[in-house]
């Protein structure tokens, strides 16, 4: 048994303190804190009535829990948004007010509200004089504003139906409409929870914008995913600049949706979290007294590609800090059957590897939270050229259909070697591959006992250049 008597409660991800979770919201920096605000029913394991749950860090790892921020009323519930500091008072409610920009959900209309805080998050007003946008004649799904400053103005992108919308203003509670961006990409669902900002490419002078963009449906394992674009933003709009039928998945796993970056990043990082879900069962996963996790946040990067530019994803620096006991092979080979790792156990890991199949291998790969019963496997097949997550036989799948199964990407490869990152929590796996070029990311509920470890190879040798196994306290 673990200590704090949860079976599944995540040891480094963030979960609230009781009820549901589901976007993140209002991710900004401010005087020492990360602040996190999420979509929240706190009487609740199930999506109701949504709230703002709040939590502060200073290191983006240990949260405090601190009192709801926005309640819904009898009209309207608190949808997802965002949060900027407004530093030189243009909205007049005192410089460096943190502003919250969300939306207000009704019925049949979907509105965008400000609420402000002038004591660092402790205590919101909301106001006066809201909605500072309400949705133009006939348009139902208008949401998840994202606010950000612009060289000289404030810049807010919503989802509306199948495209990104995109408002400026000088002073946060007007908006003017600047532009439209969509009908391309993947369009299988509703768009939802905009993000929009610049990355430099391969740390130079050049700088291209990332759009991410989630959809409801159709994503790459089935179910919600968030889709990206690459291109430019004029301070208006933004243009993407590959071909409109181009699908880029910021994830293929099934457990990556809404995400959303930090506002005022201390450190000048584009650090980002999505919530590990899935709208198709994220109302039926095991549960305690909480529902819902998000991911490890994540710094992005891009990087040039054969196929363009693309975003890279690491898990963000902070989590070395934790590492504890340290395991280490290196120049070694191991062959169908050997098991190199007996013995070798845990449920909270971080494995770093640097592996070269030789020419006759078939499939490699790591089985993760093995039990009598149970594992996760993350394999390689050398034919398909594909990286799996296979969830099949993972601990508890029956809660939901389709979500026994296997998710696929494209493989990685530099030379002729894979190089994996593998995060594992009480109830999740992430892995990021050809240095966070492809990642996966997994909900899994293994049974707590179930913590062996296997690498292994079929039909040929596995060269093993660099294998760590680090514990994460
Ligand atoms: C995305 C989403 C948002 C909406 C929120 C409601 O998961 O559907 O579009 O604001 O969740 O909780």
């Amino acid at each position: 048994m673990v200590e704090d008597g949860s079976m599944i409660r995540p040891r480094f991800h963030f979960t609230p303190p009781d009820g549901w979770l589901n976007d993140p919201n209002g991710l900004v920096y401010l005087d020492g804190e990360y602040h996190l605000f999420y979509q929240h029913h706190p009487n609740g394991l199930t999506w109701g009535p949504m709230h703002w749950g709040h939590a502060v860090s200073r290191d983006l790892l240990h949260w405090q829990h601190l009192p709801i921020a926005l309640y819904p009323d009898e009209v309207g519930m608190i949808y997802s948004g965002s949060a900027v500091v407004d530093w030189s008072n243009t909205a007049g409610f005192g410089a460096g007010a943190l502003v919250a920009v969300f939306t207000y959900h009704q019925a049949d209309r979907e509105s965008q509200h400000l609420a402000f805080s002038l004591d660092r998050g402790r205590t919101w007003n909301r106001y006066e004089g809201n909605p500072v946008l309400t949705p133009p004649l006939g348009v139902k799904d208008f949401r998840d504003p994202r606010v950000f400053w612009h060289v000289d103005h404030w810049v807010m992108c919503l989802a509306a139906g199948d495209t990104i919308r995109f408002f400026v203003s000088s002073e946060l509670k007007s908006w003017t409409p600047s532009g439209e961006f969509g009908r391309c990409g993947s369009v299988e669902g509703v768009w939802e929870t905009p993000d929009l900002f610049p990355l430099p490419v391969d740390g130079g002078p050049e700088t291209r914008w990332v759009l991410t963009v989630g959809v409801g449906n159709g994503g790459p394992a089935g179910g919600s995913g968030t889709q990206y674009f690459v291109g430019q933003f004029d301070g208006s709009t933004f243009t993407s600049e590959n071909p409109p039928e181009t699908i880029l998945w910021m994830d293929h796993g099934s457990d990556f949706y809404a995400p959303q970056s930090w506002n005022e990043e201390p450190h000048g990082r584009r650090v980002m979290l999505g919530w590990m879900n899935n709208w198709r069962y994220a109302n039926t996963v095991p549960a305690e007294t909480w529902r819902g996790m998000f991911s490890l946040p994540r710094e992005l990067t891009l990087a040039i590609t054969e196929q363009g530019v693309r975003l890279a994803q690491q898990p963000i620096r902070e989590i070395e800090a934790h590492r504890g006991e340290h395991l280490h092979w290196q120049d070694q080979a191991i062959g169908p059957g050997e098991n190199l790792l007996a013995g070798t156990r845990g449920g909270c890991l971080e494995i770093l590897a640097d592996l070269t199949p030789d020419l006759s291998v078939t499939r490699f790969g790591f089985r993760v939270r093995v039990g009598a019963e149970e594992a996760t496997v993350i394999v390689c097949d050398m034919a398909a050229r594909t990286l799996s997550v296979d969830r099949t036989r993972s601990g508890q799948v029956s809660f939901a259909d389709g979500f026994a199964a296997l998710h696929s990407a494209p493989l990685p490869m530099d030379g002729g070697e894979v190089n994996l990152r593998i995060l594992l929590d009480r109830s999740s796996v992430e892995v990021f591959a050809g240095h966070g070029r492809v990642t996966l990311t997994e909900s899994i509920f293994p049974a707590p006992e179930s913590q062996g470890l296997d690498l292994f190879v079929e039909g040929g040798l596995l060269y093993i250049r660099q294998l760590e196994i680090y514990s994460l306290d």
